[in-house]
């Protein structure tokens, strides 16, 4: 039965203002197909960069990339879920563009079946909508970019957000000492629940502070999800052939730059990683979300949501998202 879905557009790349709240005619859905009901949607900073047109969407267009909701129809040939079942996606599973296709943000939505996880029992939607993404990164980040090792102290920036709150958490449960920066007192405050020291980022010369807690020697990987702001701080604040890894964009794209300042900075390694290629397969998609479901599930790792908006708020989410006003993950509420 065709259905009325209330989605979030936009027709034109620019600020928070080009959101606009539309509906569109989902028909039922084709072989390999799933429709869900969603219940929760989460805010990346992924989904700013696609609005303003960082990283280019064919226009007009739906926006977001992860939530968690309940099956409500199947199509032909899917067999790993049935209606009933709860379900979560994070970036995968998008149809080929056709008629009634929308993003994220939106009450309903058809998907590929091949690109959702089951949402544990012991795990509320909100989790698995709005830190699910966020989770899955912080899994790949930490366990296999650069593994942390215990005993390794490690530098993750941002360490109130999204990504931040949940990486130093489960950074410490590898045995890792974690020195996270922030960009206000009201962010250092939080954030020391799950950092063993606080750097705030906007004070000057930052990464003397860093080699100040390790004896001079620098971290063997800093974890940069800021960018530009960041990139030779976190270069700065390396020890001898240490790992930056630079994961985003939060404060602007890193500016081109020459091999040789890895050299002189002490024979760094770069690296540019995206979730898309940690779970490019089923398996690795799976495995990835399950792990992380399990230290939450265990309490190792506490995902916070910091805030809510109703869907038709998109635009605010985004405002505050990028003035910096939010901690830990974003939900819009359908
Ligand atoms: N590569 C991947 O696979 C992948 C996957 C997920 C996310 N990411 C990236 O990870 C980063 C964190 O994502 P998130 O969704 O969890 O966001 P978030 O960390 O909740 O929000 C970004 C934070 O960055 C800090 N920041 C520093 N300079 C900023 C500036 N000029 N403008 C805005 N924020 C600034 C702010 O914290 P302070 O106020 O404390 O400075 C802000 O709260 C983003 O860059 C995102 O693109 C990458």
């Amino acid at each position: 039965m065709p259905l009325l879905a209330r989605y979030i557009q936009f027709s034109q790349t620019g600020g928070p203002e080009v959101l606009t709240l539309a509906e569109t005619t989902l028909l039922d859905p084709g072989p390999g197909e799933v429709l869900i009901r969603q219940t929760a949607i989460g805010v990346n900073f992924i989904d700013t960069y696609h609005r303003s047109g960082l990283y280019p969407l064919p226009l007009p267009s739906g926006i977001g990339q992860e939530a968690a909701g309940v099956i409500e129809a199947v199509g032909a040939g899917v067999v790993e879920f049935a209606p009933g079942d709860r379900v979560a996606y994070a970036g995968g599973g998008q149809r080929a563009a056709q008629g009634g296709e929308c993003g994220a943000y939106a009450s309903h939505r058809l998907m590929l079946a091949n690109g959702l996880v089951p949402i544990p029992g012991e795990i509320p939607d909100e989790v698995a909508a709005g830190t699910l993404l966020r989770g899955m990164t912080a899994q790949y980040l930490l366990k296999r970019t650069f593994p942390i090792a215990n005993g390794m102290t490690v530098l993750i920036h941002a360490a109130a957000g999204g990504v931040g709150q949940i990486a130093c958490q489960w950074a410490r449960c590898l045995g890792a000492k974690v020195i996270g920066t922030v960009g206000s007192t009201a962010k250092a405050e939080l954030a020391r629940a799950w950092c063993d020291h606080v750097i705030d980022y906007t004070q000057p010369d930052w990464p003397a502070r860093v080699r100040a807690l390790t004896g001079g020697r620098g971290v063997p990987v800093v974890y940069d999800g800021v960018g530009a702001a960041t990139f030779e701080g976190s270069l700065d604040s390396l020890a001898l052939r240490g790992t930056l890894v630079s994961f985003g964009n939060a404060s602007g794209a890193v500016p081109p730059f020459s091999p040789g300042l890895l050299s002189q900075k002490g024979s760094l390694y770069l690296t540019r990683p995206t979730l898309g290629h940690y779970t490019a397969t089923r398996e690795e998609l799976l495995d990835t979300a399950a792990d992380y479901f399990t230290v939450v599930a265990r309490g190792d790792v506490e995902a916070n949501i910091g805030q809510h908006y109703p869907l038709a708020d998109a635009a605010q989410a985004h405002r505050d998202l990028e003035a910096r006003k939010t901690t830990g993950s974003t939900l819009l509420v359908p």
